[in-house]
């Protein structure tokens, strides 16, 4: 047996799978603390309860962690947890991002790192840690992202652990694909870019997870099970899907992302696409936005409905809803950069205001948010060959049927998963064996490709305004 974990932003999941068949055997999961900012410890906890509830790991060979991206782990010289881990949907560091981006200039922090600083990059945590709390950076003796300090731990390091290993710095390791969302690694030369460190600490005179490549051993646990590599939560949902070159993968969760597997790192000056490094030895061009499945949650509320009903009515107005068009911007925008923004309607007439109108412009206007982040992503040279969509409301009729309107490529709707912690398993087995499993991934539905480009037309009219 193999287990993959996702150490996620809500919570821990494990998933104990079948070395052979890749079949689901038991899982656990445990909730992690609210907040931005978080003690990693509470992470340390949580994997111990999830690991428990599935069944423990007397039987499993082998064992591997992805998780959220990006959090800032600072260590001193003994290993302990300097301050409480700013985590990746912590924006103080927005001025950190732009300082970054103004002294090194957007063109040339792409080419070096793939990527336009955002406050989400470990990086600018770095910078607003050496502005805001200098000694509490004067002690950094180490920088770990959430995954890696938890491969640490499993690994028997750290100064609480009960295996007496010590703390044992320079035995901290990472992934290529988690080291891609730093800000201080280079997709193009496969390596950290030490200046970009020093830019962002003041100094470089700190240790840094050793970069694991796929299917690469971290260790063992004191137990003897074997340690995988790890990933960013995108890189293993990616794993997880058995996504290739081609795959791009629209995930439909609170937020939404776009992701392709493609085989060239890139580099987008404009920010839009973050050029990460995936956990197959390929490339990861990502788009963040902020506004995805939370645009139902509120028309649903609006419209006094729940999803199923929502599918109803949109199914019952035509492609264009009547020229009502929802910009979705509801918590600000990510992608297109525009974090002061609100959710705005359009088009409203006196025969267009319907309620099935306005359930179909909320999927519409949500689908076609994530339809430029595909068409941006497509921008960076990646060819789409087929859209995989994911997440909760992947499983909505309308969603499935707009999505097939909206994006310009063949959709297909995998079974509901814990991809993510899927992702782990892949790597635990492909650690223990050497070789990428080949478990297979149903996918469940494939609407009929439909291209309507009038609807992502009409929404532009209006988005684009914005950026005006
Ligand atoms: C990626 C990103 C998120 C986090 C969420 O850039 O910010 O997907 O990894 O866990």
């Amino acid at each position: 047996l193999v287990a993959g974990v996702d150490s996620s932003t809500q919570s821990c999941k494990v998933v104990i799978r079948d070395l052979e068949t890749g079949a689901l055997v038991r899982s656990g999961r445990a909730a992690h603390p609210d907040g931005t900012e978080v003690d990693p410890a509470a992470w340390w906890s949580a994997l111990n309860e999830a690991i428990a509830a599935a069944g423990g790991l007397g039987d499993v060979a082998s064992i591997s962690i992805a998780g959220q991206q990006h959090g800032m782990v600072v260590l001193d010289a003994d290993g302990r947890v300097i301050r409480d881990a700013l985590l990746w949907n912590d924006t103080r560091s927005a001025g950190a991002a732009a300082a970054l981006t103004e002294e090194i200039g957007a063109d040339a922090y792409a080419a070096r790192a793939g990527l336009v600083p955002v406050a989400s990059f470990t990086a600018t945590k770095l910078r607003w840690l050496a502005d805001n709390e200098p000694e509490n950076a004067a002690r950094v003796a180490a920088v770990a992202l959430p995954h890696d300090w938890l491969t640490w731990r499993l690994l028997g390091y750290g100064p609480e652990s009960e295996s007496e290993l010590g703390p044992q710095l320079d035995k901290l390791v990472t992934d290529r694909s988690d080291a891609s969302g730093t800000a201080y690694w280079s997709p193009f030369t496969d390596d950290y870019d030490l200046e970009l460190l020093e830019r962002a600490l003041g100094r470089r005179d700190v240790v840094l997870p050793r970069v694991l490549g796929p299917g690469e051993a971290a260790g063992k646990t004191p137990a003897g099970v074997l340690v995988g590599p790890g990933a960013g939560d995108n890189a293993g949902a990616a794993l997880g899907l058995g996504a290739a070159s081609g795959d791009v993968v629209v995930s439909l969760g609170t937020s939404g992302t776009v992701f392709a597997v493609a085989d060239q790192p890139s580099a987008d000056p404009s920010g839009t696409v973050a050029g990460f490094a995936d956990a197959s030895g390929h490339f990861l061009p990502i788009v963040v936005t902020l506004n995805a499945a939370r645009v139902l949650v509120s028309t649903s509320k609006l419209l006094g409905v729940d999803f199923d009903e929502l599918a109803a009515l949109a199914l019952a107005a035509e492609p264009g809803s009547g020229g009502v068009v929802l910009v979705p911007y509801f918590e600000g925008e990510r992608t297109p950069n525009l974090p002061e923004a609100k959710a705005s309607l359009h088009g409203l007439s006196i025969a267009s205001t319907t309620r099935e109108n306005l359930a179909r412009a909320s999927i519409e206007g949500m689908l076609s948010g994530l339809g430029a982040g595909l068409d941006a992503v497509r921008g960076v040279g990646v060819e789409v060959g087929r859209v995989l969509l994911i997440g909760g409301a992947a499983q909505n009729p309308a969603v499935q049927t707009v999505a097939a309107q909206v994006f310009d490529a063949p959709v297909v709707i995998p079974e509901p998963g814990e991809y993510v912690a899927d992702g782990g398993a892949v790597q635990a087995a492909w650690a223990l064996t050497g070789e990428r499993p080949s478990w297979a991934v149903s996918m469940a539905a494939s609407p009929a490709p439909d291209f309507r480009p009038e609807i992502a037309a009409q929404y532009h009219r209006y988005a684009d305004e914005l950026l005006k």
